[in-house]
């Protein structure tokens, strides 16, 4: 398989579904999601018209960050099944023409790893397997770096007498990369997976692998601050590199997490001459209603985001391959940013057609196809997520009264998008006979997969209508060039496919207001056919007045 350039590049084709294992279906009714209940549950996706699955981590683990701090690489927790249940589910997909990735998570691992318990009793060879370093003079910490999650980046170990760094929170440590002995674990893990078959991984924080020599203070950015120093440092390439002498034996799939990276950065990795990644998760497109993170909330900006899709469409181009995604485990409900909860199923359909269309791998996140919207806590004590949890108790707290201080977390958290998956109108939305492990969202009893599954106007269909849409038309897959027609519009998203005289055209409006739009030069829209709609197909002239939250797709030959 050796040369990277004459793969398949299979995933280019694929439309995948992103499984947060914890809230997704409980099979055993112990009231966590788990591998039984996603068995049941692969016809679905294929209904959907997805053809691949990425799993958030199910290794075992204390769960401090549900599953991202890892305690073996080489099993599959017993809450999700077991290796047993796994494999049931990863020949089932295959059976079904889905592929699945893997979440690969080695930036830290946990401490309850036995690698970390063996580190800070200095037994070799994992003496070095982390970063410790001995305080300064007078105590202090090592350098100025926050942790994305918990305070400061340094934790002093009682048993080794030295701090050791975490980029997020206290129980992750993070792993020296710089140690070739760490390199060749995560070979050995990447070997161990795609032996057993699975087809990928999308890459935790792939690009805060290498860390800045000496790790110097950070002046740049409070609250992050560290982050010049260690997200695209200066080995990681090589370590890339290096991991690609197992992952090139496979035909594999690699999306990397990359925060803050621009596109002309994100090129040293996805470059199709260099073939590092396949693709990046970039998470600009998250930030249209917010700076960097959700906690520092801004209005949403229509232009924002079409100049962020607008940069990596352009920026890739013909280079690299892009990742299309709005939702996420880490983010919330994106139908609560940048639709509209009043408008449910109107802008849940616009913002499926806003991204499905565009040139990349598009991914659902469980809920997103059915418009699942922010969850609402009423006491601070219900939020489990460890960042939500520090910021409720640090951040915020130092300025803000609780009840402020609540909203905020609904508007920012991570949670608001983590509560377990709807399935229907029955109890518990029919996630679990069992308690729910988390606060159902008590609006399951209208916005539920049964309930959708039999409408065919629901956002549910929409999708499904949207998917085998995308599939229907190469103009739409790998080839078709891009073009936003209205970059200044702050409420129409306008932009079009076009390859060999063939072009479909997308009309997304993000406002409730009535507004004209009329089609761009060189489309006659009586001359095209309409494919997909959120309304009614009037025309007025060559355009027409925009209902709340109206999408249309047309094709034109
Ligand atoms: C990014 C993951 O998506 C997030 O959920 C996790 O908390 C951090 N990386 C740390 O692993």
């Amino acid at each position: 398989m050796g040369d990277i350039m004459e793969q398949t590049r299979w995933y280019k084709d694929s439309v995948f579904y992103h499984i947060w294992p914890r809230s997704f279906c409980d099979g055993d009714g112990d009231g966590v999601g788990d591998l039984h209940g996603v068995y049941g549950k692969l016809d679905y996706i294929r209904s959907l018209g997805c053809d691949g699955i990425w799993f958030s981590p199910l290794y075992p683990s204390p769960g401090v960050d549900c599953g991202y701090d890892v305690a073996d690489y080489m099993d599959i927790d017993p809450l999700f099944g077991g290796m047993a249940a796994f494999r049931r589910v990863l020949d089932a997909a295959h059976e079904r023409g889905m592929k699945v990735i893997m979440d690969l998570v080695v930036n830290h691992t946990s401490d309850a790893h036995p690698w970390f318990q063996k580190s800070r009793r200095r037994i070799p060879p994992y003496t070095d397997y982390y970063i410790w370093r001995k305080p300064l003079a007078g105590g202090k910490l090592p350098n100025n770096w926050d942790s994305q999650f918990e305070g400061k980046a340094w934790q002093w170990d009682a048993m080794r007498r030295e701090y050791y760094l975490h980029l997020f929170a206290v129980r992750q440590p993070d792993l020296n990369m710089d140690n070739p002995l760490v390199r060749q674990e995560v070979k050995r893990i990447l070997q161990f997976w795609l032996e057993l078959g699975v087809d990928g991984f999308r890459e935790d924080v792939i690009t805060f692998l290498s860390k800045r020599d000496g790790l110097p203070n950070d002046y740049l950015m409070p609250a992050i601050r560290g982050i010049g120093h260690y997200n695209d440092g200066p080995r990681i390439h090589e370590y890339l590199r290096e991991f690609r002498e197992v992952l090139d034996k496979y035909d594999t799939f690699t999306v990397g997490e990359a925060p803050l990276l621009s596109p002309r950065r994100a090129l040293d990795y996805v470059d199709e001459r260099r073939g590092q990644l396949s693709a990046v998760i970039q998470t600009q497109v998250m930030n249209a209603d917010c700076l960097l993170t959700e906690y520092v909330p801004v209005p949403f900006s229509l232009r924002r985001l079409k100049r962020s899709f607008d940069a990596w469409q352009k920026g890739l181009d013909g280079k690299g391959w892009n990742v299309l995604y709005l939702e996420n485990h880490d983010h919330p409900r994106v139908l609560s940013r940048y639709g509209s909860e009043a408008y449910h199923t109107a802008s849940g359909k616009a913002i499926a057609a806003c991204y499905l269309f565009q040139k990349g791998t598009p991914f659902l996140y469980q809920g997103q196809e059915i418009g699942m919207t922010n969850w609402r806590p009423r006491r601070a004590e219900d939020y489990e997520d460890v960042q939500t949890r520090w910021h409720y108790r640090n951040m915020l707290a130092r300025v803000l009264p609780p009840s402020v201080r609540l909203k905020w977390c609904h508007r920012a958290s991570r949670d608001s998008a983590r509560t377990p998956m709807q399935w229907s109108g029955a109890p518990n939305a029919g996630f679990t006979t069992g308690t729910p492990w988390f606060r159902v969202n008590e609006n399951y009893r209208r916005i539920n997969v049964a309930a959708q599954d039999a409408d065919p106007d629901s956002i549910l269909n929409f999708y499904r209508a949207a998917i085998a849409l995308r599939r229907r038309f190469a103009t739409l897959m790998r080839e078709g060039s891009y073009t936003d027609h209205d970059p200044l519009s702050d409420g129409l998203y306008v932009y079009s496919r076009a390859l060999n005289g063939e072009r479909l055209l997308v009309v997304c409006s993000f406002t409730d207001k009535a507004l004209r739009f009329c089609a761009p030069k060189g489309f006659v829209l009586a001359r095209g056919e309409l494919l997909l709609h959120s309304y009614d197909d009037a025309l007025d002239g060559n355009g027409f007045v925009t209902k709340p939250y109206e999408c249309r797709v047309y094709h034109f030959r």
